[in-house]
């Protein structure tokens, strides 16, 4: 059944798709409003540290593993795990972490969507703070809207995905992630120039210390673990897909830091835009998912040209949340395309079905489902959603793959590192070994216990 795996055109085009997926709502939207509950730049760095210790080595894993197996993860562990053992039992749960990411994900992918439209025909023109922070809520109550929004980014995104991995994907996310680059240094720069914006700056840059104390380091610890495995998109796959459309002409420890340097340029200068904005406008930038949706309208409102901006930030919002879900979308159906014989029309037909139906708890919990406050006051279905795989599904999944690729019961380490770096570039330094088999998991299981005490008991 040796059937030729597809490819990328070019190595840019890899770079490009994998840092789309990426890159993506956990830059723009999450990013911004957890830095903000958490109390700013002490938070940042903590973010920065993980992405560095830990998100850059399971990124390579999960290259090497895509690569080496030349699969999806529904059979990657089948095709290079040791007989007899169990490894490929992961591939259920990183499975369900596709389909639950994306059942809150389409949702808000939906709302900027929506906020592009709005912006575009001057929907906010004239309203003040208050009156643009009711726009949200409005959209909120409405389920119809909402399902609305959702259902045309998931056929929008079925549809790319349908045209193929180079026709399709590569070319489309290709473009929108360069246009994507430069729209946000432009914006960062308009707003870090607000009158009254220093003070943004200050919280953003600055650390503070105190701000750990309040919620517990370890709840500051939990949460930018998630933050730091859910930005890269790491432990579900959606990565090591990628991996299995190249050759083997680059080692991948290059590839994986060039990512992560995009992925963390654009979150920064989310940052960037953002904080000003909020502390010009006094817009409180502890809120929460609605942060950037009650925050930016009011910077647009007030810059000559705004609406013209506004429409464009949007826009490229949704480019960035649309790459998300393409690759998501594209690892989902590779998936089937891997364990069954089904038609590839056939495949996207019955998983655009699905995903809608699976996105609409994460509307109706706004609206019709409001009662359900899973972590108390406020909260909703996304916010339970976001946590079983952010802070769950992402970092077990990920322990899955170190362990997977450092130990001799799994694909072991000879081989890992013999894949990571065949190819021209970067090697993957063998010094690690000992940190990859114990350091690394031992951090990850040590935040994740004690991140579920002090969240739940303490
Ligand atoms: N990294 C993506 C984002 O920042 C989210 C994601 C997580 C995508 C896990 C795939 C897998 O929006």
């Amino acid at each position: 059944m040796e059937q030729k795996r597809e490819r990328f055109s070019s190595r840019l085009g890899f770079l490009l798709i994998s840092a789309g997926c990426a890159i993506g709502l956990g830059n723009v939207w999450k990013f911004p409003y957890i830095t903000g509950e958490y109390g700013g730049a002490a938070f940042v760095l903590i973010y920065l540290a993980f992405l560095v210790l830990m998100g850059i080595p399971i990124l390579v894993a999960e290259l090497a593993v895509g690569r080496g197996s030349q699969q999806s993860i529904a059979r990657a562990m089948n095709t290079l795990e040791p007989k007899g053992t169990k490894w490929h039992w992961y591939k259920y749960f990183g499975m369900a972490g596709n389909y639950i990411l994306m059942m809150f994900y389409t949702t808000v992918a939906g709302w900027m969507l929506y906020y592009f439209f709005k912006m575009a025909a001057g929907g906010f023109e004239g309203l003040d703070a208050n009156g643009v922070g009711e726009a949200f809520n409005t959209m909120l109550s409405r389920p119809g809207l909402m399902t609305g929004f959702m259902v045309i980014v998931v056929l929008l995104c079925f549809g790319v995905c349908a045209q193929g991995l180079q026709n399709g994907v590569e070319k489309i996310t290709k473009v929108m992630m360069l246009c994507l680059f430069f729209l946000m240094v432009v914006l960062a720069i308009r707003s870090a120039l607000l009158e009254g914006g220093e003070a943004g700056l200050e919280f953003y840059l600055k650390p503070n210390f105190a701000a750990l104390k309040e919620f517990g380091l370890l709840e500051v610890l939990f949460a930018a673990l998630g933050q730091a495995f859910f930005t890269l998109s790491i432990g579900i796959g959606a990565i090591a897909i990628f991996g299995s459309y190249i050759d083997k002409s680059r080692s991948l420890t290059g590839e994986a830091i060039l990512i992560t340097i995009l992925d963390t340029f654009v979150a920064l200068m989310a940052g960037m835009i953002i904080f000003p904005a909020c502390f010009a406008y006094n817009v409180s930038p502890d809120q929460g998912p609605s942060l950037i949706f009650v925050t930016l309208p009011n910077v647009f409102n007030n810059m000559p040209g705004g609406r013209l901006w506004g429409s464009l930030f949007f826009l490229f919002m949704c480019f960035a949340s649309f790459s998300t879900v393409i690759a998501v979308f594209q690892n989902i159906i590779s998936f089937a395309e891997d364990l069954t014989k089904a038609s590839r029309k056939k495949i996207i037909c019955i998983n655009l079905i699905a995903i809608i139906l699976l996105s609409m708890p994460c509307v109706l919990g706004y609206n019709l489902w409001s009662g359900f406050q899973p972590f108390g006051e406020g909260s909703a279905v996304l916010d339970l959603e976001d946590f079983i795989v952010s802070q769950n599904i992402l970092p077990l999944g990920s322990l899955i793959f170190v362990l997977f690729c450092s130990f001799k019961m799994g694909w072991g380490w000879d081989n890992f590192i013999a894949e990571a770096n065949s190819g021209n570039g970067l090697k993957f330094p063998k010094g690690i070994r000992f940190y990859m088999q114990w350091i690394l998991p031992l951090i990850v299981l040590f935040i994740f216990v004690m991140g579920y005490y002090s969240k739940f008991f303490a």
